[in-house]
C-alpha cells in the first residue's frame, strides 16, 4: 500500500460537503475506469479453469474441476457448504497454490503468482468474511484498491511528488464515483466498522472495482441478507455486468442464482457436478440430490 499517513490524512479531511461538490459521474465505468469498454457482450473465453486440483493434507478440497468464464457473462458457482467454492476462489486468487492444475486469465497462466500481482493482471475478489480496514473511512478502503493499480511508486507518493497529488485528486473523484454507484456515497467519510453490515458489503465491491478487474469475484455478497437487501444486491449485479465486467458470482440462495445468472457451475464434495443454463441446472436431478441431500438413487 502506497498511501502516505499525510495522504491519509488529507482525505479524512474532505468532508461530506466537499465531498458532495465533486463532479460524480453516475456510471461506474465512466467514472471510476474512464478507459473501460462498456456493455461487452457475452464473447470469447476470458478465463479458464484447468484439472484444478487442491489438496490439504489427506482432504482433497478441490478435485479436477475445469470451466471456463466467458467474457461479459456472470458465472454462477454454487454448492452445498463444503463443496469447494471458496476454495476454488482462493485457488484462482493466488490465496492458495494449486496442487495441480491451471488458471488462465486471457491466456496467460495465473500459476504461482502472488495475490497483488494476479490482482494487477485483473483479477479481483471480495471475501465470504468481510475484510475491510475498519479503521479507514469508506472513500479511504476505496482509495486502496485504486491505489493497486496506479503507477507512482511508494517513494513518490511518501514525497508526494505532482504525479502522485494529480493521481491523488483523481483517486478521490474515482473512489467517490464507486461508493455513489454501489449506493453508500454519503457514507464517504465513516469509518468502515462503523458502517452497517449491508454497507460493508457494498464497500468491498467498490474495492474490488477500484482495481479495474476484468473479472469480479464475489464470494457470497448477499450472505446475511433478507430477501429484499438480496434483489438489490442482485440489481447491483447486473449494473456491474452492464459496465462491461465479468463476474463470477458464489451464491447459497438458489432462487437469486437462478434469476441473476447466464450460466452456472456447480460443485460438490469438491468434484464438478453440472455445468448449464440456470434453467438446465434446476432441472438436473443430481443438482436437486446435492441440495437436498438425498442419495441420487433411490434404491440407495
Ligand atoms: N485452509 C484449509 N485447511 C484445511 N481444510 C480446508 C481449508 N479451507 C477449506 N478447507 C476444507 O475444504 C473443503 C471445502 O471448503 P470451502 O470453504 O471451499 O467450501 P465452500 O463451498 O466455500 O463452503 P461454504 O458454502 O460453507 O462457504 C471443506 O471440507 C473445508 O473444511
Ligand atoms: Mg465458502
Amino acid at each position: 500500500m502506497s498511501i502516505s499517513p499525510e495522504a491519509g490524512a488529507d482525505l479524512t479531511s474532505h468532508g461530506p460537503t466537499e465531498l458532495a461538490e465533486l463532479d460524480i459521474a453516475p456510471e461506474v465505468a465512466e467514472g471510476a475506469a474512464p478507459e473501460r469498454e462498456i456493455s461487452v457482450g457475452v464473447g470469447d473465453n476470458i478465463m479458464e479453469v484447468k484439472n484444478l486440483t487442491v489438496k490439504f493434507g489427506g482432504l482433497v478440497a478441490l478435485d479436477d474441476v475445469s470451466f471456463n468464464i466467458k467474457r461479459g457473462e456472470i458465472l454462477g458457482l454454487i454448492g452445498p457448504n463444503g463443496a469447494g467454492k471458496t476454495t476454488c476462489f482462493n485457488a484462482m486468487t493466488g490465496v492458495y497454490k494449486p496442487t495441480s492444475g491451471q488458471v488462465l486469465l486471457e491466456g496467460e497462466s495465473l500459476g504461482g503468482r502472488q495475490q497483488h500481482k494476479i490482482t494487477r493482471l485483473g483479477l479481483a475478489r471480495t471475501f465470504q468474511n468481510i475484510r475491510l480496514f475498519g479503521e479507514m473511512t469508506a472513500l479511504e478502503n476505496v482509495v486502496v484498491g485504486l491505489d493497486a493499480r496506479h503507477g507512482t511508486s511508494v517513494l513518490g507518493a511518501l514525497f508526494r511528488v505532482p504525479r502522485h497529488r494529480r493521481e491523488e485528486r483523481t483517486a478521490i473523484e474515482r473512489g467517490m464515483a464507486l461508493l455513489e454507484f454501489v449506493g453508500i456515497a454519503e457514507n464517504a467519510a465513516v469509518l468502515s466498522r462503523n458502517l452497517s453490515y449491508g454497507h460493508q458489503r457494498r464497500l468491498e465491491i467498490a474495492r474490488a472495482l477500484a482495481t479495474d478487474p476484468k473479472v469480479l469475484c464475489l464470494d457470497e455478497p448477499a450472505a446475511g441478507f433478507n430477501p429484499a437487501e438480496k434483489e438489490e444486491l442482485m440489481t447491483l449485479i447486473r449494473a456491474i455486468r452492464s459496465d462491461g465486467y465479468t463476474v463470477l458470482l458464489i451464491e447459497h440462495d438458489m432462487k437469486l442464482v437462478m434469476g441473476v445468472t447466464d450460466r452456472i457451475v456447480v460443485l460438490e464434495f469438491g468434484k464438478k457436478l453440472a455445468d448449464g443454463l440456470p434453467a438446465e441446472i434446476r432441472n438436473d436431478p443430481r443438482v436437486v440430490a446435492a441440495y437436498l441431500g438425498e442419495p441420487e438413487d433411490d434404491a440407495a
